[in-house]
């Protein structure tokens, strides 16, 4: 399949890595031109392209951008996209990174906020992984332990070949529902970086209280920074244990 990625940091380049190595074509391109991805599209045989010619002529696009950025992406970028082209959401709402964004702030589903911005509907799914976890905890299907990842979205057709490339990648794809339910996974969910299995999905999914979802937020990213002062960050085992003992509660 061709893809577009749009945003090549932390989790789009593994996402990008990992897309290019399971056999499919990739163009990539960032805020700042083609010129600035040149060397990594080489390195691993992808095309550095514009904004605009990334979402052209691809079946899947990836956005993987701060979420405050996606207001800025040119309008009408999806206007003319091919028919049928699937757009993946991999952003989180950050008031620390993105600033205070009242939709959100006042309850707006995060996807839905960004299906508002692009005009466009989304598949939301990586968002709940860190960057990380998702380079080294692939695993082959049907391994014991194998990690989780909720998706959600409208059509069904999108979540399917979706849920192929999540499994192809090396993770188990679990529908998570409508993007109105994608709360279920934003951050301060109980399975949101805390390395879930598609069992323990099954258990927390149903059980994560919505409104609880800032404060956890704001604590998770509180541990993050301890971890990363600890240097404790870079290990990823320590790292997704130390969220999993602090974050897979109901309460905290
Ligand atoms: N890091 C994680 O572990 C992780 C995990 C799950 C989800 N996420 C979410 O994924 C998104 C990206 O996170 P990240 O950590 O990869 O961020 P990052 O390292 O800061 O990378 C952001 C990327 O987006 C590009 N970008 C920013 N604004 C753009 C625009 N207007 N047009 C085109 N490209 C633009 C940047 O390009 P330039 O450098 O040229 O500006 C850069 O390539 C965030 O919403 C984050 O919450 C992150």
């Amino acid at each position: 399949m061709k893809f577009g990625f749009i945003g090549v940091g932390l989790i789009g380049e593994v996402l990008v890595r990992k897309i290019k190595a399971a056999g499919h074509q990739v163009k990539i391109a960032n805020s700042r031109g083609p010129q600035t991805l040149q060397t990594f599209a080489a390195e691993i045989g992808a095309t550095a392209v514009t904004v605009e010619e990334a979402v052209q002529d691809v079946d899947i696009v990836f956005l993987v951008i701060p979420q405050k950025n996606v207001a800025d992406l040119p309008k009408h970028l999806f206007k003319k996209v091919k028919k049928g082209t699937i757009v993946v959401d991999v952003g989180n709402y950050y008031p620390l990174r993105d600033g205070v964004i009242d939709a959100m702030e006042n309850g707006m589903v995060e996807s839905e906020w960004v299906e508002k911005q692009i005009g466009y509907p989304i598949v939301k799914v990586f968002n709940s992984i860190n960057w990380r976890a998702l380079d080294a905890l692939s695993l082959p299907k049907g391994t014991a332990g194998r990690i989780a990842l909720p998706i959600s979205g409208d059509d069904a057709h999108a979540k399917e070949v979706i849920s192929k490339l999540i499994d192809q990648i090396g993770y188990d794809p679990y529908d998570a529902g409508k993007i109105a339910d994608s709360w279920r996974h934003q951050p301060g969910s109980p399975v949101y970086c805390t390395n879930v299995t598609r069992e323990e999905l099954t258990t927390w999914l149903p059980k994560v209280d919505r409104s609880s979802l800032p404060e956890r937020r704001n604590l998770g990213v509180k541990l993050h920074l301890e971890l990363l002062e600890q240097d404790i960050e870079k290990n990823v085992k320590s790292y997704g244990q130390a969220m999993r003992n602090a974050l897979l509660k109901e309460r905290i």
